[in-house]
């Protein structure tokens, strides 16, 4: 990466600002279903702690719509990250900006943790008020990004703290997070070890089309799965009987197809049912005998076998979205024989974060990926080919 992290800069003695991704999954009740996230940034707060810092945490959590909500409150992350680390004090603060935080900020040592309220309580943080972004600068030394989920998204504290910052002759560093992500799904794409395979799924065609368009240039193969290989199984001229089928996007799709070419694998079989429900009637038909009645909910055994065969010399394997709707356990084992395969490949395995991700941890293969995602919308504009604002903002080596 041609871009400057924690280990290029002198953090000790340093009021360090970090933006984390602490997005994290709450139940009713508050508590954390899902602490990958905070487990994801870690090895970067560790390291400036042990480095002599003291920390300035900032994240979002959820899409608050009119200012402080407590179900939005980032107090349940700054418990977890006490449990962490028991060693160091972690503080919670009231707010991410104003006068009671400035103290906070002033009076913070070495060692402790200071973790800001949600920056989205303020609309500036996404309406680009630079003036807030100077508030969350303010009385800070270094700023380190480790925020790779919103690394998409041009917010104040993802892109403008780092213009105050560099305007102040101040350095702006990559976390080590951000810095594994950039590495495993940029080398993936940029400087593949070949042969590199990518496997798309999720329901729509319209949600993935620069993402196919961009990986078509630089794949041997692209496997599609999951509501979207409908589009394209229609596309084709096959009747798709009750499945969902993104008319709009027939055109398009005939078009990827003809500039996909043998590259673009579509499922040969599939699995059909007569409702979308867990309990629904099912059957396995070949993709070209879907009938009015069923809808496909899942790849069928031919096509895992086809796929699996696809994938056994890869060397580079990218998956992003299921291959059926494995919330429902009858539909789930293409999506889960896909993972087994992958867990099973002599090959570098990234998994493009969001349900993938999910679904590789449902199935209990995580340890055998190389790389799982944080970054479920960013993965994918990565994947796209676009230069993500929290990456650009960072300082060049
Ligand atoms: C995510 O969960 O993908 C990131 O935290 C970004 O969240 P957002 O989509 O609400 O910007």
């Amino acid at each position: 990466m041609n871009k400057k992290t924690v280990r290029d800069v002198d953090v000790s003695g340093k009021r360090v600002f970090v933006r984390v991704d602490f997005n994290v999954p709450l139940d009713g009740a508050g508590n954390i279903t899902d602490d990958t996230r905070i487990q994801g940034a870690m090895p970067t707060i560790r390291y400036l702690l042990e480095h002599g810092a003291a920390l300035v945490l900032a994240s979002h959590l959820g899409r608050p719509k009119s200012g402080p909500e407590a179900k939005f409150s980032l107090a349940p992350t700054a418990k977890r990250l006490q449990e962490l680390l028991p060693d160091n004090q972690v503080i919670m603060a009231a707010d991410c900006v104003g006068p009671e935080v400035e103290a906070q900020k002033q009076a913070l040592h070495a060692g402790q943790v200071l973790v800001l309220e949600n920056v989205r309580f303020y609309k500036g943080e996404q309406k680009g008020d630079m003036d807030f972004a100077a508030q969350l600068a303010s009385h800070i030394d270094v700023y380190v990004d480790d925020a790779f989920g919103t690394a998409h998204r041009p917010d104040m504290s993802v892109a403008g703290v780092p213009q105050i910052m560099q305007a102040q002759g101040k350095p702006v560093v990559a976390g080590f997070l951000l810095e594994k992500e950039i590495e495993f799904l940029g080398g993936a794409v940029e400087q593949p070890v070949r042969p590199f395979v990518a496997i798309l799924g999720g329901a729509k065609v319209s949600d993935k089309i620069n993402v196919i368009r961009n990986l078509l240039g630089k794949v041997d193969a692209l496997l599609i799965g999951g509501g979207m290989a409908n589009t394209f199984l229609k596309a084709q001229g096959y009747e798709m009987g009750d499945s969902l089928v993104e008319e709009p996007s027939l055109e398009l799709a005939q078009s990827l197809l003809a500039e996909g070419g043998d590259i673009l694998v579509l499922p040969v079989d599939v699995v059909v049912a007569d409702a979308f429900a867990a309990d629904a009637a099912s059957k396995v038909v070949g993709a070209d005998e879907v009938t009015a009645g069923w809808r496909v909910l899942d790849i069928g055994p031919a096509t895992i076998a086809h796929y699996a065969n696809r994938l056994a010399a890869a060397k580079t394997v990218v998956w992003n979205g299921p291959m059926g709707v494995f919330e429902f356990p009858a539909f789930a084992k293409g999506t889960f024989a896909i993972a087994d395969v992958l867990a099973n490949l002599d090959a570098t395995t990234i998994i493009g974060g969001g349900d993938s991700a999910a679904a590789v941890n449902d199935a209990g293969l995580a340890d055998k990926m190389t790389h799982i995602s944080t970054g479920g919308g960013a993965s994918l504009e990565y994947l796209e080919g676009k230069v993500l604002p929290g990456v650009a903002a960072l300082d060049e080596k």
